[in-house]
């Protein structure tokens, strides 16, 4: 299989479960245990790349976190970029699903709806992925809301990823909990940005242009919608 890359550093080249990324620095391999496209997700390949290609580049910084680990998918790239440095990615979701996963809403999947609660649940089928990409030793799933987590969080961070509930609200609850914990040199990565409203909700480009206007983030190529910023 081979990707076209959107920027112009990376060059990925290759096949079936592992990826060679070639930089311009050399040549990254991406070994991921699990076929990527059987993961229930909304990750596009190339903003996983991204990703585990900044977790990469910052692992000696500290630990990584998510916000909003759904079934795994982003969690695969950024645990393995971790499992190669010996590093830790926490991954924290309540799993019972944003919004647009609600019963009757758009992202709402049925495989995923524990009918005698009444509730989403997508903590079963993380689970599995972790066990089936090698990343129950990498990977601290933390399943609470972000708001409550970060209330008492004290590790500085070397990347935060957020990707969690899409409201304004949300987003900004998540940034403003989050990016504080980013030490310098590590990255603030935030999924679905839309500098077109046509194009999609206009919460994490908020965020993304708060991060930037705090004047502690210098922006990085954006990679599809992923937004990534550079902790100064
Ligand atoms: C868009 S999905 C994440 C997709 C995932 N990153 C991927 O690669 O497929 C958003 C996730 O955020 C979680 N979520 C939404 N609001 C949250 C909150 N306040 N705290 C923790 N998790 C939240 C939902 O349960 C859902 O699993």
């Amino acid at each position: 299989m081979v990707f076209a890359h959107q920027s112009d550093y990376i060059l990925p080249v290759l096949c079936h479960r592992s990826f060679f990324i070639v930089f311009c620095s050399g040549v990254i391999n991406m070994d991921l245990l699990i076929d990527i496209d059987e993961v229930k997700g909304f990750l596009d390949p190339e903003e996983g790349q991204a990703l585990y290609h900044a977790a990469n580049q910052v692992m000696a910084l500290g630990p990584c976190l998510e916000v909003g680990s759904y079934c795994g998918k982003s969690t695969v790239y950024l645990g393995a970029a971790c499992l190669k440095s010996r590093n830790t990615l926490f991954a924290v979701d309540h799993h019972r699903g944003s919004e647009e996963h609600q019963l009757g809403e758009a992202y709402h999947d049925p495989d995923l709806y524990d009918s005698s609660l009444g509730q989403v649940d997508s903590f079963s089928a993380f689970r599995q992925t972790m066990l089936r990409a090698g990343l129950e030793e990498v990977v601290v799933p933390v399943v609470a809301s972000s708001e409550v987590v970060a209330r008492h969080w004290a590790t500085p961070l070397s990347l935060v990823f957020i990707d969690g509930g899409h409201s304004h609200q949300a987003a900004l609850t998540d940034y403003q909990s989050w990016s504080r914990h980013i030490v310098p040199g590590g990255y603030l990565a935030i999924h679905d940005i839309f500098p077109d409203p046509e194009d999609g909700g206009q919460a994490p480009f908020e965020i993304y242009q708060l991060a930037l206007a705090s004047g502690f983030f210098e922006a990085q190529p954006t990679i599809k919608t992923l937004g990534l910023l550079k902790r100064i």
